[in-house]
Parts: C-alpha cells; sequence; structure tokens
C-alpha cells in the first residue's frame, strides 16, 4: 500500500500498535507506554491523525466515574468518622460521651455521635451502646470498602453505597469524562514498517530552516484542505458597518465624494429650503424629533427671505408657492435631522455653480413606532449629481449601477412624489421575486434650486440603508441588526 503522508507521532504510534497483534484494542495508557509518550494529548491528536487516513478507528466512550473527594481521600488514609469512633468505643471499657468528647474534636465528635446513632448505637446515661456490635462493624467495613474501591464507573458501583455516600459531603464526587480505544484497520495492518520511520517532516518553512541545508532532504507535510476545522472566531466588523463601508467604496468608485455633517439642524434647511410646506404633516411633532437646546438656530437673513418668497408665491421661479405666510420662527426651530438630503442641499447652497457628484451614508431620525421594518433612528444613502446636462436618464443609469454593484441587477423606477423633486421616483429592487421600495430620487425643482443660485439641474436621492442590510442579510426583522445577539452576528458573512 501507498505510504500516506504521515506526521510522526502518527507513524509512531501506528508503528507500535502495528508490533501487538492486529486485533488488540488498545487504551490510552498502553499506547503512552508503547510510544514512551506522557502526554495524552499527543494519542488523541495522532489517533486523529490516522483515524482521518483510515488506518485506525477510534472508539470514544462517555463515562461517568465516581471519585474520591477530599474527604473521601482523607477517609481512605485514616479511616471513616464513624469507623474510627467506632474503633474507639470498642477499645474502651466504658464508652461515654465525655470520653469521647475528649478522645475527638468538637467537629468530629458531634456529627460522629449522629453516624453512630444511625449505625444503631444508644445513648444510655451518658454511656455509648450498642446492640448490634457485628452488624455495626459489618456495615462500616463495607463503606470503606467502597471507598477504597474509587474511582470506577458509574454503572458498575454498588447503588445503595453511592446513595449513602452522595448524601455526604464531599466524600465523593461524579466526573463525566471520554474514553477512548484505538484499533488498526486491516488498511492500517498493511502500511509498511519502512514508510513509518520518523523523518524530518516540515510543516511550517521559516527563515532559519531555508538557511540550512536540511530541508532538501526533509518531507513536506501535504495538508489536506476538505478536512473540517472549526471556524476561528476573531474580531470582525459589525455587519452594519461592513455594509456602510462597502456601500462607500462603490459611491468612491463611482466617482463621488463623500459628505459628513451633523445631525443637528434647522427647519429652515430640513424642510423649507427643500420646498416642504409649514404645514406640511411629516413636520408635525409626532414625526420629527425637535430641540429643545438649542433654542433656534440662526440662518442668514437673506436666504430665509428668498425661502420666504418661495413659499408665500413663488418667488421667480414662475411657481406660485404655497400660499398662506413663511414664519422664520417655524424655520429657525432646531430639529435632529429627518433625511440626508438637509446636507446635500446646504452643499449645494455653498457650491451653486461648481459641478458635483457627492453622497453620504449617515444617521437620520424620526419618531417612529419600532416594529419589524421601522427604527427611529437609521441611516440613508444619499446623493447628488449636479451637472450640465444632467438629465432622468442618467438619474436611472446611477441608481441602477450602484444596486448591480451590491448584487442586485433587477432594478426598476415608479412615479412618486416628493414636494423638492419633480419628476419624483420611486426605486425597486427585486429580491426573491418580490419588488422592494428602497427609497426616493428625483430631480430637484426649480423651487429649491434657484433661491441658492443653483444653475445646472440636481439628481438627488435618498435610500434606507438598513432596508438594504434586511436584503443583503436576508431578514425579517430590522431590529435584528441593533440587538447585539453574539451568536448572530458570529454567523453573519463577511460583507
Ligand atoms: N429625502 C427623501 C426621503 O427621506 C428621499 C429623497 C432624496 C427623495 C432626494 C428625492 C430626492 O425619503
Amino acid at each position: 500500500m501507498g505510504a500516506p503522508n504521515l506526521l510522526n507521532p502518527e507513524r509512531r504510534m501506528l508503528r507500535a500498535m502495528q508490533l501487538s497483534e492486529s486485533s488488540r484494542t488498545w487504551d490510552l495508557t498502553s499506547i503512552l507506554a508503547a510510544c514512551d509518550w506522557t502526554d495524552q494529548a499527543i494519542v488523541v491528536g495522532a489517533g486523529h491523525g490516522l483515524q482521518n487516513h483510515g488506518l485506525v478507528d477510534v472508539r470514544e466512550e462517555h463515562i461517568r466515574e465516581i471519585r474520591l473527594d477530599a474527604q473521601g481521600e482523607h477517609a481512605v488514609e485514616h479511616g471513616l468518622l464513624e469507623s474510627r469512633i467506632w474503633a474507639w468505643m470498642q477499645s474502651e471499657e466504658s464508652a461515654t460521651m465525655q470520653g469521647l468528647q475528649q478522645a475527638f474534636e468538637r467537629h468530629e465528635a458531634g456529627p460522629g455521635v449522629g453516624l453512630l446513632k444511625q449505625l444503631g448505637v444508644g445513648i444510655d446515661g451518658g454511656e455509648l451502646k450498642a446492640a448490634n456490635p457485628d452488624e455495626i462493624t459489618s456495615v462500616i467495613d463495607q463503606r470503606s470498602a467502597f471507598l477504597a474501591s474509587l474511582p470506577a464507573d458509574a454503572n458498575d458501583v454498588d447503588s445503595g453505597m453511592l446513595d449513602h455516600f452522595s448524601s455526604r459531603k464531599n466524600l465523593i464526587q461524579t466526573v463525566e469524562r471520554t474514553s477512548r480505544h484505538w484499533v488498526l484497520t486491516p488498511e492500517g495492518s498493511a502500511v509498511s514498517a519502512d514508510d513509518l520511520q520518523e523523518t524530518m517532516v516540515i510543516t511550517d518553512l521559516s527563515p532559519e530552516l531555508l538557511q540550512g541545508d536540511d530541508w532538501k532532504t526533509a518531507e513536506f507535510r501535504a495538508f489536506d484542505v476538505t478536512l473540517e476545522a472549526a471556524t476561528p472566531r476573531t474580531g470582525r466588523s459589525h455587519p452594519m458597518q461592513a455594509l456602510i463601508e462597502r456601500v462607500r467604496s462603490i459611491f468612491l468608485e463611482m466617482g463621488f465624494s463623500e459628505l459628513v455633517d451633523d445631525y443637528v439642524q434647522s427647519a429652515g434647511w430640513n424642510m423649507d429650503a427643500l420646498f416642504i410646506p409649514q404645514d406640511h404633516p411629516a413636520r408635525e411633532m409626532q414625526d420629527t424629533f425637535y430641540l429643545d437646546q438649542p433654542s433656534f438656530i440662526d440662518l442668514e437673513a437673506d436666504v430665509v427671505q428668498a425661502w420666504k418668497a418661495i413659499h408665500e408665491h413663488g418667488g421667480d421661479t414662475g411657481s406660485t408657492g404655497w400660499g398662506g405666510s413663511y414664519s422664520t420662527e417655524v424655520s429657525q426651530r432646531p430639529l435632529l435631522r429627518t433625511h440626508t438630503t438637509v446636507n446635500t442641499i446646504q452643499y449645494l447652497a455653498e457650491h451653486p455653480t461648481e459641478a458635483c457628484r457627492v453622497f453620504s451614508v449617515d444617521r437620520v431620525f424620526r419618531k417612529e413606532a419600532i416594529d419589524r421594518t421601522h427604527l427611529p433612528e437609521f441611516h440613508q444613502i444619499e446623493g447628488i449629481i449636479m451637472e450640465e446636462g444632467a438629465n432622468l436618464q442618467m438619474l436611472v443609469t446611477t441608481l441602477k449601477t450602484f444596486y448591480a454593484k451590491m448584487g442586485y441587477p433587477e432594478v426598476r423606477v415608479r412615479p412618486a412624489y416628493f414636494p423638492y423633486t419633480e419628476p419624483s421616483l420611486e426605486i425597486e429592487v427585486k429580491w426573491r421575486g418580490k419588488w422592494l421600495e428602497l427609497g426616493g430620487a428625483g430631480i430637484f425643482r426649480p423651487e429649491v434650486t434657484e433661491p441658492l443660485g443653483i444653475t445646472s439641474p440636481v439628481l438627488a436621492w435618498g435610500m434606507g440603508l438598513e432596508r438594504l442590510a434586511m436584503l443583503v442579510l436576508g431578514l425579517d426583522d430590522i431590529r435584528q441588526l441593533y440587538i447585539s445577539d453574539l451568536e448572530w452576528l458570529r454567523n453573519q458573512p463577511i460583507l
């Protein structure tokens, strides 16, 4: 038979087993002795390796063993308490309680009397007396013999004794252990002794090794990469963080720059700038987290004037606006941003004439009741493209490219409505045969761009990151992302 690529311990163990009759069942001690080893881990490891090669069979047995505990060891050495007291009683002409207390320490005299009473010793006028001395001697001898017979398999010991000693403190203990036996297989018997010479087997190449010549004649250990192995549990990114990194790298790759800005914003930039009417329901307290501190956010007077004109009558855009009267106080109210569009619009206000591609992946806040698909804090993937000639086709292509890079090639858009875009779109991705809505997009309206002096068309979108995470990770419940379930986290794919 061809020589399998064995490690030295495997060679030694197989050789030792071959030297005895082939049907022999080997236990740990006999292998340790035959191989001249002291470490049982080497036997287990080599046995496992030989088993993988089909050269030995390993029989594992799980055994419950009864062993002496600390008091039990003491009892084996010095005698059980009842045995010592009994011996003392028999050596005394008159065994009195007083005598007992002198002969034994308090912590032994008390429990000792209890044990003897159970065995049939009575106290009569301060004197200890036994009506059945032979029986007592016999029971005590049995108990001592039981302890002396340990360790033993739990199945083989006397159950009455086991019950008795289990009820006494620290005399015995039950230990679970695995017992292994090894037997040669026919293949193992057939390996030629020549192939079992121990050689220098190289498992790790090191620079030191390569400096010498030994490696030239050494054997190299081949690794079987198909064998089962434990997955190493090392630190890794949270799946949400990993997803954010992936989204980032896709946008960076597509030529976008990242924008990072504050959570705390004014209603003016979060809503007025985006032509969201001041009486829009989404602005209500029950939908938006308004802040008491700071009490207001100062806005540039000319910007507020421009919004006022737009909201009240459309300014110079040709729009009729929303009518009514615009409140500067409302626009100064601080809030936790409800969408990241608040940041892209400010970026545009600062760079109204430079073509740009900007994105952000960041946190937003809405007063949502927490359920399977909603969280009050979540992330949006936001982006804008501003350049001469930018159009709807370009917007759709950009979004499709993004999702294709994420691994979702099937994307469709549907008409939608946002106060700040025209046309407006909803983006849907096909997942497990169903269309799922992942975000909104559109081209900013003149009511948004003109007051800020923006001259080119602006394509804009905002998509939910957690929704995307649900697709990527196959989740039914969005809350799973944030409950820090370690077992679940360990089993997530590397994104
Ligand atoms: N801001 C929108 C939302 O929060 C998404 C969006 C962004 C829509 C940009 C159109 C343009 O859902």
